[in-house]
């Protein structure tokens, strides 16, 4: 596992974005798995720059997101569809049917995860995918005490993830309590995967994540059992970890 630990935000987006930036140069028609969130906005923003700027060319590329919420459709703003589309599709040249996000208004929750395994596993599988960190250590909406070998499918989220996303939501709005999440044996089947975690709040999440032991408790855990990880950091996120591994080079 790679550790790549950036002074500022901006600095750490910057290195995932131009690591997603060759992998659509290596492989033009690359399967890109993605997150939404607060952390991946500078990414998005570097990859548009860029893009306005004559680098990066995805029109053969696929996009595959990593979670959805469930009953709300993908034209409701608070929909992981509606985010990816005004934070990144519509600024590059994505076309529309190599776009993959599941359906949160699917009737059948359960079939709609299966559909979406099928559709990852006839691109051939994911070559890159990016992922944030939740606080209580998530990856995608795999919460805590998810087995490391979960595929896609439909989950409760937990008090903890529905109260840090609470801010996305207009007040007197339903807020989702479920969502379809690609599984951790999903996640960890991709060729590559970065991770990008920044800011002070992420830094006990990132210490569990890179430090303790791989257990179910901790869904970050699971990328140890990944052979191509890089995980992404500010100071800030780092700040545990340092502590950690100073205590374990001073021991
Ligand atoms: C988003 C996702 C989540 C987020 C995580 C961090 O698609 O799957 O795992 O990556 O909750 O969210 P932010 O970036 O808002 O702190």
């Amino acid at each position: 596992m790679e550790i790549i630990v950036k002074d500022t935000v901006d600095e750490a987006s910057a290195i995932v974005a131009e690591i997603l930036l060759r992998q659509v140069e290596e492989k033009p028609d690359c399967a890109l798995g993605l997150p939404t969130g607060a952390t991946p906005l500078g990414v998005y923003a570097r990859l548009i720059e860029d893009f306005r700027n004559g680098c990066g060319c995805y029109n053969r590329a696929h996009a595959f997101n990593l979670d959805e919420y469930l009953g709300i459709p993908g034209t409701d703003t608070a929909s992981y569809a509606f985010y990816m589309r005004e934070n990144l599709f519509r600024h590059i040249d994505f076309m529309q049917r190599n776009i993959h996000i599941p359906d949160g208004s699917a009737a059948d929750a359960s079939a709609e995860a299966t559909r979406y395994e099928t559709q990852i596993a006839a691109r051939g599988g994911i070559d890159l995918m990016f992922l944030g960190l939740g606080r209580n250590a998530h990856i995608g909406f795999n919460e805590p005490g998810s087995p490391h070998d979960t595929r896609t499918r439909r989950v409760a989220l937990t008090a903890s993830t529905m109260e840090a996303n609470a801010r996305y939501f207009a007040p007197g709005s339903r807020q989702p309590t479920h969502a379809i999440t690609m599984g951790i044996g999903t996640i960890l089947e991709s060729r590559r995967i970065v991770v990008l975690a920044t800011g002070i709040e992420k830094a006990s999440a990132v210490a569990a994540s890179l430090a303790g032991p791989i257990t179910d408790a901790v869904p970050g855990s699971a990328l140890a059992r990944h052979a191509h990880t890089t995980i992404v950091l500010d100071r800030d996120a780092a700040h545990e970890l340092d502590r950690i591994l100073a205590l374990e080079i001073d021991a």
